[in-house]
């Protein structure tokens, strides 16, 4: 499949939920937006837009059974979500591994292992400063000990107006 038939998959999946289906639109933008602006491989610009648009796979569910999106239950229900959902995409299994691997720790800040995770976290990060109205503060420390990619501060700058030098 390619990444539109993917979207397009994840949006019927969504059954309507337009909160849902309006967040993972705006970081997977984001995150092909970096993405192309780092000049990262090929694959990995691929598992980057994929993973964005199903990083949330298990809000829905979270919210049903344990009446919030806790991240680390969102991980761990995501994970098994994620595998399912995947299952006849054809993508390579290396590439459907990664991309597991990166909706199961899209809440850990903690070891980020690849160009892929970096840019996920990121590209979360620049929407849901907005959807959850984060304060001035939270963002400037985010972006000294978080963000790592150039286009990813930039944007971050641009977004919430934080000029740079100015703290
Ligand atoms: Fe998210």
């Amino acid at each position: 499949m390619t990444v539109s038939e993917i979207m397009v998959k994840m949006v019927k999946y969504s059954k309507g939920n337009l909160h849902d289906i309006n967040h993972f639109m705006k970081v997977y933008a984001y995150a092909k937006t970096i993405a192309e602006c780092e000049k990262v491989a090929d694959d990995e610009q691929r598992i980057i837009e994929i993973a964005a648009i199903i990083h949330d796979i298990a809000c829905p569910l979270c919210r049903e059974k344990y009446g919030n999106t806790n991240g680390k239950l969102q991980e761990k229900e995501g994970a098994v979500l994620a595998e399912e959902f995947l299952k006849g995409t054809g993508l390579s299994n290396e590439m459907v591994n990664r991309i597991i691997f990166l909706v199961a720790h899209h809440h850990t800040f903690q070891e980020v292992d690849g160009i892929d995770y970096q840019i996920l976290l990121e590209a979360d990060y620049l929407v849901n400063a907005d959807e959850s109205g984060y304060q001035e503060a939270n963002i400037r420390n985010v972006i000294d000990c978080v963000f790592k990619t150039s286009s990813g501060k930039m944007l971050l700058q641009s977004v919430y107006g934080i000029a740079e030098g100015n703290r």
